[in-house]
Order: C-alpha cells, then structure tokens, then sequence
C-alpha cells in the first residue's frame, strides 16, 4: 500500500456509500430475517446464529460475543486489517482509489517489515538451536524438562547464542539495525550509536499474534543471567498486557467444544500441548486485562483460569474475576481452576497425566461460585458480620457485571445465603456509579429482571435513558434532527455529562449533513468517545418516527432545564451580595424560567 494519510472526507464520503450487507455477505452466509440478516457469528463458535447485520443501522452486532461495529470494524477483525488497509479494502472492492494526503497515519506497512524480521529472526534462533556449538546446552534442557521435538518445532522454540553480536551479523548488517531497534532485539548503548543484541544464550519463545506472526520473544535464561524471563520491550507490534502466548497454536488445533484454558506460563502452555491439551493460552506475567478479556470471547465462550493454589495464586484469580466482570455476557461460562500449592499446570499434567489434569479442568470452580466462595472465606467469622462482609463487597462488582442473567443468578444466591427478600437486596445493591467528566454513563440496566425475550438488532438494552443519552442517540439515529438544534456551542457550556460529545457530533453533522451513521462513528475511532458512540448507535429509541423531532426536541429541553437549574443552584449558592448586577439579573430570569418552564 502507498504509504501516506487518508483524508478524512474520502472516508466520510466511502463509508457513507458503503452496504455493510453486501460487504459481509461477501464472506459470510447471511439470512434474511425481517428487515435484518443474521448468521452464525464469524468471530465466535456458535450453533445457532446470533450474529446480526442491521442494514438501515450500517451496523453489526453479535448477541454471542458481543463483537460489533461498522463496515470498517467488521473488515478489521474479519480479515485482521489494520484500519489504513480496511479503507483500502473498501474502496478498492468499490472501485475507488484512496488518496494520500493529510489525514489517518498509516502504520501497516511498517507493521509488515517489523514482522518480516522477527520472522528472519526466529528463524535464525531456531536454525541455532540445531547448530550452534553452544546449543548443547539449550538442547538438553529442553530434553530435562521433557519437550519433544515435534512441540519444539510447533511452537519454534529457538537459542539466542551468546555474546553480544550476533544478530545483526546473522541477518543482513546495517539494513537490519533500524527495524531490529525498533522491534525491541537490539539494545542501543548510551552514548555511543554501537547496539548489541538484547537476548544472549537464552531459550527463545516467539510471541505470535492469532495469524502466526511473530511479535516478539520470551527469553528464558540457561545460565545465571537474571532475569528468569527477558521479554522484548513494548513495540510498535507487541503490546504486553493484551498478548496471550499459545494463541496461534491453539486456533490450528482446537475444536468447537473445547474451552480455553488460561495458564501463567510458557512453559505451561508448551508442555501442556505436548500431553495432550492443545487450547492452552498464557498472559505473560501480567495481571489478567480487559483486552485479554475480549480476546478470549472471541474465540470461545469457556474459558478456564487456571493459578496456583499459594497466595499470589489467588489473588491474580481474584484480579481475573475483576476483570472478567464487565466482560461477562449470558453466554459466558468463566471459571477458575486453583492448582495444589507449589504445582503449576507442566508439573502437574507430567506428575498426573492427561486425564486426571482433564478432570481439573472440568471440575474448575464456577464464576459465581468462586466469588461467593472468596468473599466467605475472607471474611470475619461471625454469621451476620460475614453476611455484612460479603454484600459490601459484592456491591462494587455487582455494578461492574454487565450480564444481567449472571446478576439476577448472584441475586438469588445472595438471597439464599442472606435470607433476604429478593427486593431488599436489589434495592441494597443499587449503588450509585460515579459519572465520568465528560462522557455520560453507557447505556446500563438498572432494573435486570425486565429484559424482553426475543432479542431483536439494537433492541433497547437500556431501560433507563438520560435525557443526554436520548438526545445523542436520536441524534445518531436520524442526524438530519441536528438541522433543528441551532448553533451547538449554546451546549458547549453546560456543565453535563455528555454535552462536549453532543456538541461535537452536532456540529459535524450541521457541516456534513448526509454522513452515515458508520461515517459519524468513523470520526470518534480510537478516542475515548467512540466506544460510547458505539453503543448509542446500538440502542433503538422506543419512539415511532413520526415521534422522533418531538422527543428529541423534547430530551434537548430536559437538559436545557438541568443547565438551567444546575446554574440557578451555583448562583443561589453564593452570597447574595457578592452577585454583580448582571448576576442578580441572570438569577432573576432564571427562577422565572424555571417557574414557568
Ligand atoms: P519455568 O520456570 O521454566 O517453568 O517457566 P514458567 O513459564 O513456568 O514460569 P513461571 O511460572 O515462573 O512464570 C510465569 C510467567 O511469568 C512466565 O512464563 C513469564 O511470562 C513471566 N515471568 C516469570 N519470571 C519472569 C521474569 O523474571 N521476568 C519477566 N519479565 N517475566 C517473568
Ligand atoms: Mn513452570
């Protein structure tokens, strides 16, 4: 691809032209059902299809795993595109050219050549790992911790050689210092512009994204070099806390009914592969992330996580079920699999053989039931002390757990365990969630019971709406509304959440009224705002469209009101007679507005 910059109006102009139903139809089945189609989901295993495309939306959305967005984000995770090469995709599949120009930075080709040269590199450490005088030593630790060389080679497992030039010589000289500094294999010294290679004598693991290619590299010392593990540095490619090591192998082997089992590390994964249980995935020495979160669901709907039974074993069990709380869908089956103290998931399945360490695994520890069990287990002995304990804690997590099956199901639990009514508790566990500056709450179920069956494309998830959040999502809904908010920088001012991205998706749409919604949304990409746009868009008001104008003007009022109000609150606040005239004048219309409005 050209290098260069994508302007912003080609991608307005192509996204906005674009048939996200043509697009996908491309690639997967899709059935019309209604005014929608639907598929089995491409980005999850799934019997039955929950996989919808909305046509009038120019959105999709699986009820699966969750994934879902516009045209480009569907060519982005379908064909692993970066976002320059989904433009390129679209356009060229339209018979466009993308010019070059101001606008979106195009990473993908340096990505590409980053990739070719950790390939090189693997390579070269794999070929030493075979012939190189020293590699004895390599070899025949590998043979002591019992791996074959069929899993060596699946996994390409390699020896960096000692002393500290090896690379560079190894893989073309000057032209490879650049990319090799910048993919974290070669270390700069300070002060003079000499490099050196990162990794000596060590064990090398490469790092591979879900296509195969290479991102980086666990190194695992063989000498007395420490530390134990060197991982290569955050790059361009590599990106620790969203990594999970195993991921490519486990796609080539896995089948529709396996979980996945989420270990600490390399060593596990590998020797777990070689006994027998090829869906094992490590995070590398990091605390269980969101994004690994994601990650994993798009794979598979069970995932295990399996720790050691010690201490920090627990609490980084403790720390997944955090994280996993608000990745959480109905369908999800998480649990958790503690090891005996001291053993980890290689020593185990090579002390205990295959299907003892299958057993483990389907015997793991249930979500609900982990946290139940944690919570009692941490607190003070006394029954109603422990019953305070556990509810206190469980109210925090009970706000941040998005499915509302798995919360009415810790409900009744809590009820059983607690001998509360069940509306008592709820009321209890309605706690208040602090608002974030400038972007309104998502879109969050206060009353879980009251979900309707039959779950239909951008069915209203929420059943509380803000005023803020119906204004931006009739607003995404039918931009032409924006014509008849006047000028946006009268809500630039209010001190509500949500009216910096109001004013900002008006005044897009005053300049560029035929936008689509996929090319509003395209505007927000990569910012703090657009997974909050996402999700407006995916909500359907319950308004008839003849209704629309009126109830957007209607939400438009409500904040106009709170604005009013919020500012007669600061100036009534204040001392009367340290108010200017113009104050005292502005407060005076106020409490007459407010009266008569
Ligand atoms: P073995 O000790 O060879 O069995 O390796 P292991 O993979 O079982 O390692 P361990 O269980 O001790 O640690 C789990 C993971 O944490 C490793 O795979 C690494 O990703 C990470 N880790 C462990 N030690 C270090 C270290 O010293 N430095 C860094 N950066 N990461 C480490
Ligand atoms: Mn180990």
């Amino acid at each position: 691809m050209a290098p260069g910059l994508i302007p912003q109006t080609f991608i307005d102009e192509l996204v906005s032209r674009a048939d996200i139903v043509e697009v996908i139809r491309a690639r997967v089945p899709l059935k019309k059902v209604g005014r929608n189609y639907v598929a089995r989901c491409p980005f999850h295993k799934e019997k039955t299809p929950s996989f919808h495309v909305n046509a009038e939306k120019q959105f999709y959305q699986c009820f699966g795993c969750n994934a879902h967005g516009t045209v480009i984000d569907f060519l982005m995770e379908y064909e692993h595109m970066a976002f320059p090469d989904a433009i390129e995709e679209l356009a060229r599949e339209r018979g466009f050219t993308v010019p070059r120009g101001a606008g979106i930075p195009d990473h993908s080709e340096k990505h590409r050549t980053l990739h070719e040269w950790l390939e090189k590199a693997t390579q070269y450490y794999q070929r030493m790992l075979r012939e190189h005088p020293q590699a004895q030593v390599a070899r025949a630790y590998l043979e002591r911790r019992g791996l074959n060389a069929e899993v060596i080679a699946r996994f390409r497992i390699g020896y960096a050689p000692p002393n500290w030039d090896n690379l560079l010589p190894a893989l073309g000289g000057e032209t490879a210092k650049a990319p090799l500094l910048e993919a974290g294999m070669l270390v700069k010294k300070e002060g003079s512009g000499r490099v050196y290679d990162r990794f000596r004598h060590r064990i090398m693991f490469p790092i591979e994204n879900q296509r195969g290619q290479i991102l980086a590299f666990g190194a695992r010392q063989l000498g007395d070099d420490p530390p134990k593990y060197l991982n290569s540095p955050e790059t361009p490619l590599f990106h620790k806390g969203n990594a999970l090591y195993g991921v490519y192998q486990v796609l080539g082997q896995m089948r529709s009914t396996d979980c996945l089992l989420v270990v600490e590390g390399y060593m596990d994964v590998v020797a777990l592969a070689q006994y027998g249980i090829p869906y094992a995935v490590a995070t590398l020495g990091t605390a269980t992330t969101a994004e690994h979160l994601k990650r994993l669901f798009r794979i598979t709907s069970r995932v295990v996580f399996c720790f050691d039974g010690d201490r920090a074993g627990r609490s980084a069990a403790w720390r997944a079920l955090e994280a996993s709380l608000p990745e959480l869908r109905d369908q999800h089956d998480i649990r958790f699999l503690l090891l005996p103290e001291g053993e980890d998931p290689d020593t185990l399945v090579r002390s205990e053989g295959l299907d003892a360490f299958t057993t483990r695994v389907h015997r793991a520890t249930p979500l609900i039931e982990h946290l139940l069990g944690t919570l009692q287990a941490e607190s003070s002995p006394g029954k109603i002390e422990r019953q305070a304990q556990v509810l206190a804690r469980v109210r925090p997590l009970m706000t941040n757990l998005s499915s509302e099956i798995y919360r009415a199901l810790l409900m009744r639990e809590l009820a059983g365990f607690t001998q509360l009514p069940l509306d008592q508790l709820s009321e209890l566990m309605r706690s208040s969630v602090a608002v974030p500056q400038n972007t309104p709450p998502p879109p969050k179920t206060t009353q879980p019971m009251q979900r309707k069956s039959g779950r239909q494309i951008g069915e209203q998830h929420a059943t509380h709406t803000s005023p803020m959040r119906t204004a931006i999502g009739l607003l995404l809904k039918r931009p032409d509304l924006a014509k008849l908010a006047g000028d946006p920088s009268r809500y630039a001012g209010w001190n509500i959440p949500g009216a910096r991205v109001l004013t900002e998706v008006l005044t897009l749409l005053q300049t560029q009224p035929t936008l689509s919604l996929a090319a509003i949304l395209e505007h927000w990409r990569g910012t703090e705002t657009g997974p909050y746009l996402t999700q407006l868009a995916q909500w359907t008001p319950m308004v008839p469209a003849e209704g629309m104008a009126v109830e957007w003007k209607d939400a438009l009022e409500r904040l106009a009101q709170q604005a009013r109000d919020q500012e007669t609150a600061r100036l009534a606040e204040k001392d009367l007679s340290t108010l200017t005239e113009a104050e005292k004048g502005q407060l005076r219309a106020l409490c007459t507005r407010t009266r008569t409005g």
